[in-house]
């Protein structure tokens, strides 16, 4: 298949390339786009073929179930019963990282939620996202626009490798803002649970929901046997080509283990700006600041990405804290990582 790239400015929603790839969205095409999170792979929301080519693209099973994004909070009632609860996190957090799961309308196929009775829901910020949802008037159901197994795209250009060829459009919009996809939470009338750390963190919830628990997979990895409360929680995730090896314990002890490692063998370090003038090899990638966490938020899954390409025969990255944003990072490189943790 022929890809068209759409190359767009953040800025530029009222671009003629949208209206283009939002008709062929409604024609049943698939078009990947950008969000403030990562960039999603979209397709109509309302038709399950669509669905199932989106399944397709990715090479992803499909009974992992797709996010639904809406141009605004309140149209989640076309696809979704809302509830009080939801339109004051709507209030406070959409447009913006934040999926909510409620109970589905038969608008929605189930080969879109994978046979579930509940439709995750979610109101992007991104001008261009709006504007694609807007034009093609239907939600755009959406996975991560990367291909299964690969972390999530961050880029125009980390999409066009993963996937040109395979779908109709690829709107280029640069980088993602956050880096990280949103948060995922499950309601209980104003009980929340999170089911996937990100931006908009428990503590923001905090002050929305009566109550807020941490399912126990964000840290923890399921027990056999056990029903994950999100499907997409039981897969493996992205894990480097080489092991990811987290290393915890004192700023100095992990400096000075990955100092000592660094020449050892083939291996590649990700690591904090302030510790590069110590390690110095050519496959050192800091991800921000030790205390930007938004930063490194946003640089993760890039360096993961140049971690695959620098080849290296192990990766070691910092275990990190799970306060605030620190908990998002802490689930996505714990499941890279297979738990494997090192106390130094
Ligand atoms: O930031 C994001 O959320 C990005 C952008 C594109 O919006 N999307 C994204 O989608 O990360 P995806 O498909 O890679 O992750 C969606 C997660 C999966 O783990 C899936 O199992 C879970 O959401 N999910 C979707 N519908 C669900 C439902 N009805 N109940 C429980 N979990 C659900
Ligand atoms: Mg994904």
């Amino acid at each position: 298949m022929n890809t068209e790239i759409f190359k767009l400015l953040p800025n530029e929603s009222n671009n003629p390339s949208i209206k283009k790839a939002a008709e062929i969205l409604c024609g049943g095409g698939l078009v990947a786009f950008p969000t403030e999170t990562v960039y999603g792979l979209g397709g109509d929301a309302t038709n399950p073929s669509a669905a199932k080519n989106i399944y397709k693209a990715k090479g992803r099973p499909s009974d992992n179930p797709l996010i639904i994004h809406i141009a605004d909070p309140a149209d989640a009632e076309l696809y979704a019963y809302t509830s009080e609860t939801y339109y004051k996190l709507a209030a406070a957090f959409m447009p913006g990282p934040l999926t909510v799961i409620l109970p589905k309308k038969d608008t929605v196929p189930i080969e879109v939620t994978g046979g579930l009775d509940t439709v995750a829901v979610r109101c992007p910020s991104h001008p261009i996202a709006r504007a694609l949802i807007r034009k093609a008037g239907v939600a755009i159901a959406a996975p991560s626009a990367n291909l299964s197994g690969s972390p999530s795209p961050t880029s125009g250009e980390h999409v066009i490798r993963d996937l040109n060829g395979r779908i109709e459009v690829i709107i280029d919009g640069g980088e993602c803002d956050i880096g990280l996809e949103s948060t995922i939470i499950k309601l209980d009338g104003e009980r929340a649970t999170l089911l996937r750390p990100g931006a908009i963190t428990a503590d923001a919830l905090s002050c929305i929901c009566k109550k807020v628990d941490i399912a126990p997979a964000v840290t923890e990895s399921l027990k056999e046997n056990e029903r994950p409360l999100s499907p997409g929680m039981k897969y493996r995730h992205y894990a480097p080509k080489a092991p990811l090896i987290l290393l915890d314990g004192d700023e100095e002890e992990v400096l000075s283990y990955m100092y000592r490692r660094q020449n050892a063998e083939r291996c590649v370090i990700i690591c904090y700006d302030e510790e590069l003038e110590y390690l110095r090899n050519e496959r050192i990638i800091s991800i921000g600041a030790r205390d930007d966490l938004n930063m490194q938020a946003h640089s993760l899954f890039s360096a993961l990405r140049l971690a695959d390409e620098l080849d290296g025969e192990v990766v070691y990255a910092h275990l990190p804290s799970k306060e605030g944003v620190g908990l998002a990072l802490y689930n996505r490189l714990i499941r890279a990582a297979a738990h494997t943790v090192l106390e130094v």
